[in-house]
């Protein structure tokens, strides 16, 4: 993943962030769901104030992660609170550019478990994830971190990675589970492209 990744020189400038304000949830099939986004780097004082932000909508729509892309910001960062609840802030993860690992000896284990995401409202799906990763990011505060995780908090982690390289769930199942998902699909699609053609 590391390879690929633009150097220093190419990051986006400040000009290409968005202001907090600007950020709104972004439904399936919007374009920028589904691309691969940008480092950001260090977080600036903006880059901090649309992470708040991300918490906020992530709150309003019960979500217990949200990434950058879902707010219509091209950029490698997600949040998340698997506790679903704002009150708990100790539980708020932020993750800028992260690199994740799956534990050598853990690869071959998958565990099922059912995911929503809230780019695709109405669409649960049952997904394959690793039981544990190791993650290496930046913190808002610009320092590095690493963390290791399992259960539901690595899911979670997957899944909003994921979203960092323009995939959504419907890519990670079989075509049998994503052939019975496909009228929802479509419903959005449809949803997606009446509010595009308003005035
Ligand atoms: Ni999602």
């Amino acid at each position: 993943m590391s390879s690929q990744l633009p150097n220093s020189s190419d990051l986006p400038s400040s000009a290409d962030i968005p202001g907090p304000e600007q950020l709104s949830l972004r439904y399936y099939p919007d374009p920028i769901l589904h691309r691969r986004c940008q480092p950001l780097g260090l977080p600036d004082d903006n880059a901090r104030a649309c992470i708040g932000r991300m918490f906020d909508l992530m709150y309003e729509h019960q979500g217990i992660g949200l990434a950058a892309p879902q707010v219509g910001w091209d950029a490698r960062v997600f949040v998340l609170n698997i506790s679903r609840t704002a009150e708990e802030a100790g539980e708020e993860w932020i993750f800028i550019d992260p690199e994740i690992e799956v534990p050598a000896d853990l690869r071959g284990s998958l565990e099922e478990g059912e995911e929503g995401c809230l780019s695709l409202p109405g669409i649960r799906l049952e997904v394959d994830r690793h039981h544990a990763v190791s993650v290496q990011a930046t913190g808002p505060d610009g320092e590095p971190f690493d963390l290791q995780a399992d259960g539901l908090l690595a899911r979670c982690i997957q899944h909003e990675s994921d979203h960092l390289d323009g995939i959504l769930i419907p890519a990670r199942v079989s075509t049998l589970r994503r052939v019975a998902v496909r009228p929802a699909l479509r419903d959005l699609e449809q949803q997606w492209q009446e509010r595009e053609n308003r005035p």
